[in-house]
C-alpha cells in the first residue's frame, strides 16, 4: 500500500462520519425518535461509505488524487456534505427558511461528484499512469 495523504486524509474523515453517523442511528435506536434517519443515512453513504471509497481508489491509483481538478473535487465534496447534512438537520428539526442551502449545498456535492468521474474516466489506465506503472515493475524487477 503506499502513502498516498489525500487518501489518508479521506480515510480520517470517513471514519470521523462513520462515528457521527453511527453515533445518530444508536440515538435514533435508543430514543425512539426517527426523525434525523435521513440525515443519519446521508452521514453514512456520502461520509463514511463514499469517502473511504474515494481514499480505498486514490489508493488504488494515485494519479485521480493529484492536481488541481482533484483539489477542486476534494473541497467542494468536503464543504457541500457538511453544509448539506448541516441545514437538513436544522431543516428537520423546523428551520423550513435553511431549504435554499440544502438546494446550493447538494449541487456543490452534486458538482464534486461530476468530477470524480471525469477523474475516473480521464486519469485511470491512463497511457501515463500504464507507463508509470510499467517502469516501477521494470525498477523492481
Ligand atoms: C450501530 C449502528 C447503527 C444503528 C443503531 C442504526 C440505526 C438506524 C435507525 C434507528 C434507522 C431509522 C429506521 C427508520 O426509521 O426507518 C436507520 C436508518 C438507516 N440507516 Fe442506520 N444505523 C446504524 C448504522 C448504519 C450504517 C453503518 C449505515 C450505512 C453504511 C446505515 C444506513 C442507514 C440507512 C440508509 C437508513 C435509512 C433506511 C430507510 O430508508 O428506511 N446505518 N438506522
Ligand atoms: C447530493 C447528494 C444527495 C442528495 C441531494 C440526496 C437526496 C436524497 C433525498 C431527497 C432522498 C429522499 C428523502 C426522503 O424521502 O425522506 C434520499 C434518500 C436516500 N438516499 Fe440520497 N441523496 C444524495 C446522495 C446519496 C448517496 C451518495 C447515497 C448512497 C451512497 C444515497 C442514498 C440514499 C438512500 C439509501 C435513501 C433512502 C433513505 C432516506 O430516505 O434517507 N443518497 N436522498
Amino acid at each position: 500500500m503506499n502513502h498516498n495523504p489525500r487518501s489518508r486524509t479521506w480515510f480520517r474523515l470517513a471514519a470521523l462520519y462513520f462515528a457521527i453517523g453511527v453515533a445518530l442511528g444508536v440515538t435514533m435506536g435508543a430514543s425512539g425518535d426517527h426523525s434525523l434517519f435521513a440525515v443519519h443515512a446521508h452521514v453514512n453513504l456520502l461520509g463514511w461509505v463514499s469517502m473511504a471509497l474515494f481514499g480505498i481508489i486514490g489508493t488504488a491509483h494515485p494519479s485521480i488524487t493529484e492536481g488541481r481538478v482533484a483539489a477542486v473535487q476534494f473541497w467542494m465534496y468536503n464543504v457541500g456534505v457538511p453544509v448539506m447534512l448541516g441545514a437538513l438537520t436544522l431543516r428537520l428539526k423546523g428551520f423550513a427558511s435553511v431549504e435554499p442551502l440544502i438546494a446550493v449545498a447538494s449541487v456543490l456535492v452534486g458538482c464534486s461528484v461530476l468530477l470524480f468521474a471525469w477523474l475516473v474516466f480521464s486519469r485511470i489506465s491512463t497511457t501515463t499512469e500504464r507507463l508509470s506503472s510499467a517502469a516501477r515493475e521494470s525498477r523492481l524487477s
